[in-house]
């Protein structure tokens, strides 16, 4: 009996020692919590296309861009589109923290979705709350070993916190699309979508003390689609690649009127390209505030990036990027898929 428990132990040693070889880095487990949204379905795509990196253990949703059915909804397409129903998707919640809710299809379309016909996917929801989800996963975690990327108001995992603050022990840390500093905001002059949805649930994180990373308007409007990098994933002559090209090129319309620019940002996806592919970025530590007063700085981020005041440096700022890079490592991911 202990000869077959050794065997059965070195076996399980040499799978992770050759997952780690192999790759060269050890598999990342990861909480995607997202309001699909455009861009979200294109950071999912690529999550989900990357299982030797990143070990998706969920995603759970949340309304934002468009209400919680169409965002929980375009959680399954994405999952269905990927080829991975094996990921579950749990709803979370349906509405801010405290203030009245927001949200974006002047941006996203009535289906949270543009430039793609969406159907109903085969697969439902996961029984059971995100909220519920993430307390229980967190709770029963291996100290400080999952990722959450947060790629939406930020409200599901300040309602965990809230109600079990240990939760805190299963976290690595936290990364997050949100915020702005030198770009300024996107739904008011000082304050970027995410963060104004729901301030005060990012103060709740940002309060709670866990490694936390912010992926911003300062480098997401730095990683612009443009003619020749929509051609280059069209080119890979896949159902995924023309998705993400029939959704970008909608997607980015706005922003490229808006500000004026020759292309537009895939906020989300830097999230997860940074996790994929950290080289491919650069920031520093700095001391953030989120500003939750009503007024025109409602949702603002303010990044002491020349630590002035000297306060603690409670989160890592990315504010730059390499763009072609950026587009290469998701249309390598992309052509993984069908
Ligand atoms: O400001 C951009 C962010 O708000 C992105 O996450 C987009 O999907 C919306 O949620
Ligand atoms: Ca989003």
């Amino acid at each position: 009996m202990l000869y077959l428990k050794r065997l059965i132990r070195s076996a399980m040693l040499l799978s992770i020692l050759a997952a780690t070889t192999v790759y060269g880095a050890q598999t990342r487990d990861l909480i995607i919590d997202t309001d699909p949204g455009a861009d979200d379905v294109v950071a999912l795509l690529l999550a989900l296309a990357s299982p030797e990196e990143l070990n998706v253990l969920a995603i759970t949703t949340v309304a934002g861009n468009v209400r919680l059915d169409k965002t929980s909804r375009n959680a399954r397409l994405a999952r269905e589109w990927a080829g991975r129903e094996d990921v579950p998707v749990y709803a979370g919640a349906p509405k801010p923290l405290v203030r009245t809710p927001i949200y974006a299809e002047n941006i996203h379309g009535q289906e949270g979705l543009p430039g793609v016909t969406v159907h109903e996917p085969a697969k439902g929801l996961a029984e059971g709350d995100a909220v519920d989800y993430l307390i229980n996963t967190l709770r029963k975690a291996s100290p400080h070993s999952v990722t959450i990327a947060m790629l939406g108001p930020q409200t599901n995992l300040a309602l965990a916190l809230i109600q079990a603050p240990e939760i805190t022990q299963g976290i690595k840390e936290v990364v997050v699309m949100g915020g702005a500093h030198f770009n300024g905001g996107n739904i008011t002059p000082t304050a970027e979508f995410n963060l104004f949805a729901d301030p005060h649930a990012a103060q709740v994180v940002l309060a709670s003390g866990v490694k936390l990373t912010y992926v911003p308007l300062d480098v997401t409007h730095k990683i612009l689609t443009s003619e020749q990098r929509l051609k280059q994933i069209e080119a890979l002559n896949n159902g995924a690649g023309k998705l993400v090209k029939g959704i970008l090129d909608e997607y980015v319309k706005a922003d490229m009127v808006h500000y004026g620019l020759p292309g537009g940002p895939v906020h989300d996806a830097s999230v997860i390209a940074w996790l994929l592919k950290p080289e491919l970025f650069s920031g520093r530590q700095v001391n953030l505030v989120i500003d939750s007063r009503d007024g025109p700085t409602f949702g603002q981020t303010i990044a002491d990036w020349y630590g002035t005041l000297g306060h603690d440096k409670n989160v890592f700022w990315v504010e730059n990027g390499d763009a072609q890079g950026f587009f290469d490592l998701l249309s390598q991911r992309l052509a993984r898929l069908k």
